[in-house]
């Protein structure tokens, strides 16, 4: 069975039921994949649940004051976002007539969206073969074919991404991408890792040569 396929069928197993799989609504895909930036599933979670049940859609976002999104942001730090999804709401509202895209090369130019959050909103809402590169996918990469450069050098993302690109699958990316982001954050975690229990650890080349809790190489900026 292919990495893919592997991946895939232990997500359908195994995988979290988060509120914002349940969507193809690129806003609220956007909404999730922003909380999440740097913050845990267990806490973004209250936060996200909230701007839906206030703020249900880019037009209700981009029309509201400034200081009721900052509000509601508070205890999730990095304000910027806060203000940079306010941006990208009105854009929305102004270039795209309200209609939230859901193309990679759309998303990626609103304020506040990288590669990572493009990757995400194309493949969940609209199926697009992007394949996304967080920690948990360096994590999950870096053991699995026990490569140790360091992930944050310029060479290091790019050969990261390339292999991503490379594993993704074509025919589900979507869930292809849940599945690894969930398989990082509940099986080849940062500590204490299940490898005992993990459906790659036969083929686990940091498994095989004892050097799990050295992966990712991070050197430090
Ligand atoms: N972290 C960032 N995006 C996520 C997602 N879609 N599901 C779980 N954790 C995430």
């Amino acid at each position: 069975m292919s990495f893919s396929s592997k991946l895939i069928a232990w997500y359908e197993k195994y995988g979290r039921e988060l509120p914002w799989r349940q969507t193809s609504d690129p806003y609220i895909i956007w909404l999730s994949e922003i909380i999440l930036q740097q913050t845990r599933v267990e806490q973004g979670l209250p936060y996200f649940q909230t701007f839906v049940t206030q703020l249900p859609t880019v037009r209700d976002f981009a029309e509201a004051e400034e200081d009721f999104i900052l509000r509601l942001w508070q205890g999730l730090g990095y304000y910027s976002r806060a203000r940079n999804m306010h941006k990208a709401a009105k854009t929305v509202m102004s270039n795209f007539n309200g209609a939230f895209p859901t193309s990679y090369e759309e998303v990626i130019q609103l304020p506040g969206i990288g590669a990572y959050t493009a990757s995400a909103i194309s493949s969940f809402s609209s199926n697009e073969v992007r394949a996304v590169v967080d920690g948990n996918v360096y994590r999950v990469l870096s053991r699995v074919f026990g490569i140790d450069t360091d992930i944050n050098s310029g060479t290091g993302k790019k050969q990261f991404q390339e292999l991503a690109d490379s594993l993704i699958s074509t025919s589900q990316p979507g869930l292809y991408n849940q599945a690894i982001m969930d398989f990082g954050a509940t099986v080849c975690k940062p500590k204490q890792p299940l490898c005992a229990a993990c459906i790659f650890a036969d083929q686990c080349d940091a498994f095989a040569t004892n050097r799990v809790d050295l992966l990712p190489r991070k050197v430090k900026t």
